[in-house]
């Protein structure tokens, strides 16, 4: 499913040709390479700090022959100048990161006037019995599955724990608000398990 939502992320950009993107923690380049199908003419950078993670991207850039720029770096600190990017994708990227209001304000700042950021993550579901059901799966099921698909892999005990300290649905609006973006919109899949921030810098900064 998460293809759907990165291909849904990407179609949230509106980029035009030429126009410039950001995809932060782009780990492995799924959600650059989403963008590049959805607008082929854009110029998309990826930021990973991982050099791993930049190492097994660029092996799927020999296959897929994408445009992707990869770029070393920390989603903390991005080495670009204000209002630079038409879009930022970022895709459990957010999470991540040491101070989300920090990290929040430097793509802010990144993005032009009327640019848009789009956040994929995890989401908090809202009707208590599917809640519980989610939790059981999220906590128990997925941490199984990964063990017999990747043994060894700490990412499918990570992942649900990571979300506990991540903001639901609408506190993450509200700080993206507080920050100082202009509107968000926000995309429920799963019931909310599964959910995309849409945010606007305003046309007038
Ligand atoms: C769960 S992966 C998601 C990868 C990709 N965005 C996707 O949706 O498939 C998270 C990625 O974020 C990267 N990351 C975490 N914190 C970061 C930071 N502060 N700066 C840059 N990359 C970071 C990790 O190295 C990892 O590749």
């Amino acid at each position: 499913m998460h293809r759907y939502w990165k291909k849904f992320v990407a179609k949230k950009t509106g980029l035009a040709p030429g126009e410039k993107c950001l995809d932060l923690c782009t780990g492995t380049g799924d959600i650059g390479r989403a963008v590049l199908k959805y607008q082929p003419q854009a110029s998309v950078t990826a930021l990973d700090f991982s050099s791993e993670m930049l190492a097994l991207a660029r092996e799927n850039q020999k296959k897929s022959r994408d445009t992707l720029r990869y770029l070393r770096g920390d989603a903390m600190a991005p080495p670009f100048p204000e209002n630079h990017f038409d879009a930022v994708t970022v895709g459990y990227g957010l999470r991540n990161v040491l101070d989300l209001q920090v990290c929040l304000k430097n793509i802010l700042s990144m993005l032009k006037p009327s640019g848009v950021l789009i956040s994929l993550d995890v989401g908090k579901v809202g009707l208590p019995v599917i809640a519980e059901l989610n939790q059981f799966y999220f906590f128990k099921i997925v941490p199984l599955i990964g063990k017999w698909l990747m043994p060894g892999q700490e990412m499918f005990d990570y992942l649900p724990h990571s979300s506990l300290e991540y903001p639901d649905q609408e506190n993450l609006k509200r700080i993206l608000l507080d920050v100082g973006f202009h509107q968000v919109d926000v995309f429920d899949f799963v019931f909310g398990a599964s959910t995309v921030h849409v945010a606007y810098k305003a046309a007038n900064t």
